[in-house]
């Protein structure tokens, strides 16, 4: 956002009209940061789109899903039960990336994705979220993890509001080369039927490391607070994305 910045871009305030939330009209769109591909041949592209796996039998057997758990073809309805008083609409969409106990510097992410062209958020977008651990190492650094074994990674969906919101870790930086790190940062990968997919990363004000990255845009360095809860302290952040039409 180099012409509205994510503070401002934030202070403004988020209009909210009859219609619902609208997106300041001088808003455009997130930009991109990715390392997919190798890093001295940063691939600014879309990258492909995986084909569709069906679960036969066969790719059953490789996710290695014990039969006990596989869909049986007579299984009964699940039986319905009461609602009860403690229900409540509206509640948001939130996740956890990471694993249970996963050691490091809890942190909650949370924001909203917009469409530039429509100025309204968007429900129903996906985001592929992946990161490495506090000690900046991913799950597949050294060889590809077991197929259904997946750490500090997760998809997650933004709700009717457009409204997102995980759980993680401050991830730690890594070295890529004599004089090359890659600062702490969350890989994005947004996707949504009517906008163009968005890969990019969000990074933290203050990290170390920030100079010797040729990735980073200012644009997409984000702000943490500390939180105070009875059993603890946590940081927490917001990264609002904005997709452009296809
Ligand atoms: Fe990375």
């Amino acid at each position: 956002m180099p012409d509205l910045s994510r503070r401002r871009f934030l202070d403004a305030g988020l209009g909210i009209t009859a219609g619902g939330l609208l997106l300041p009209s001088l808003a455009i769109a997130t930009e991109t940061s990715g390392d997919l591909g190798s890093y001295g041949n940063f691939v600014t592209q879309t990258p492909p789109q995986p084909a569709p796996t069906e679960l036969t039998a066969t790719r059953l057997r490789e996710l290695a899903i014990p039969a006990a758990q596989q869909p049986a073809a007579n299984a009964r309805l699940t039986e319905v039960n009461i609602l009860g008083p403690y229900h409540r609409p509206n509640v948001p969409f939130r996740a956890k990336i990471t694993p249970p106990l996963e050691p490091g510097t809890v942190m909650v992410i949370k924001g909203r994705v917009w469409g530039q062209n429509t100025r309204r958020a968007l429900a129903n977008t996906i985001i592929d979220i992946w990161q490495a651990n506090a000690q900046g190492r991913y799950d597949n650094d050294d060889q590809p993890p077991a197929a259904n074994l997946f750490v500090n990674r997760a998809r997650i969906m933004t709700d009717e509001n457009g409204y997102y919101e995980y759980e993680t870790i401050h991830p730690g930086p890594y070295q890529i080369g004599p004089r090359a790190w890659r600062p702490a940062h969350i890989h994005y990968w947004v996707r949504h039927a009517d906008y163009r997919p968005l890969v990019t990363q969000l990074y933290f004000r203050g990290d170390m490391h920030q100079r010797e990255d040729q990735f980073i845009r200012p644009s997409l360095i984000i702000d943490l607070r500390e939180v105070r809860i009875p059993t603890g302290t946590y940081k927490t952040g917001v990264f609002d994305i904005v997709l452009a039409p296809r």
